[in-house]
């Protein structure tokens, strides 16, 4: 029988579980229950969501459809007035925001509020970014830069001091290169750094338990990039590295190997990761 290694960082991280646990906690209420955009890219955990009652509304506009229930928020967070538009309507919120980006929303919108440019470095497009361009006011709004070149074009005033913060799994590496620029232009720079280790620490703990095992397994959905980045990550270390999103993926290894390796994506539920780690312990 093999010897089987778990990463202890292996699949949600801390403010998604919490989140996941704050939906199910909400079920079983008898109140209609929607989730402001899945609370999670994992087909599995919003179908079981499902069938306990969770809807999904997609956007604005099914929100101010709803007249009862509870909303709630997902990790990534909202902007501040789709907030105000719950409490508006009369609707119960529950706010499952990570704690990580709500400091965020906080950092910015005092930043705003002393007259600050807030700097967002992400990707526009990626819903924290949208959450937390959302909590500055509207006459003191937010730039998102994500390239060095967007950063080499940016200007503001001079005197205007300029609040830098992070989408929190932005790469540390490049935004350490984007604010060089920043400060080389001469700005009154504030920098925060709200990157967050969650994603970092896995994919240490992925490198160096494959560099150890005979074989490795990565858990998580096809579409999941920081899956597929733990996948590149391991295979380098271990030839012999399977990519699965569930147990009838796996394919068995040569009897030989004595040693096998685990790791998940940031949405793979824990009861995928338990499965694996059975079958592997009992028939590896
Ligand atoms: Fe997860 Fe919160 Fe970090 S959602 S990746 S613990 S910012």
């Amino acid at each position: 029988m093999a010897e089987v290694i778990l990463a202890k960082t292996a699949g949600f991280c801390f403010g998604v579980k919490r989140a996941v646990e704050m939906v199910y906690q909400q079920t079983g209420t008898g109140e209609k229950i929607y989730t402001y955009g899945p609370i999670i890219h994992n087909e599995q955990v919003v179908e079981d969501l499902r069938q306990k009652g969770v809807t999904v509304i997609e956007n604005e506009e099914q929100l101010r459809q709803l007249e009862s229930g509870t909303v709630i928020i997902r990790s990534h967070g909202v902007p501040r007035y789709i907030q105000d538009m719950i409490a508006k309507q009369g609707l119960k919120c529950v706010d499952a925001t990570c704690p990580f980006v709500k400091k965020i929303h906080n950092v910015v919108m005092e930043a705003a509020g002393r007259g600050e440019q807030v700097v967002i470095i992400g990707s526009g497009s990626h819903p924290e970014v949208e959450g937390i361009k959302g909590w500055c006011p509207a006459d003191h709004p937010a730039v998102v830069i994500e390239t060095a070149e967007e950063a080499q074009a940016f200007e503001t005033p001079v005197g205007r001091g300029i609040c830098i913060v992070s989408q929190t799994t932005f790469n540390q590496k490049k935004f350490q290169e984007l604010v060089a620029i920043f400060e080389k232009k001469g700005y009154d720079v504030n920098v925060v750094n709200t990157i967050c280790n969650a994603t970092f620490e896995r994919q240490k703990e992925a490198c160096e338990v494959a560099s150890r095992v005979d074989a490795m397994i990565v858990i998580g959905g096809v579409h999941s990039s920081n899956t597929q980045k733990l996948y590149e990550i391991c295979k380098r270390e271990c030839e012999d590295t399977q990519y699965i999103q569930t147990l009838d993926d796996l394919k068995r290894s040569p009897d030989s190997i004595s040693c096998v390796g685990i790791t998940a994506g940031a949405s793979t539920p824990n009861t995928i990761i338990e499965e694996v780690q059975k079958y592997v312990r009992t028939y590896f």
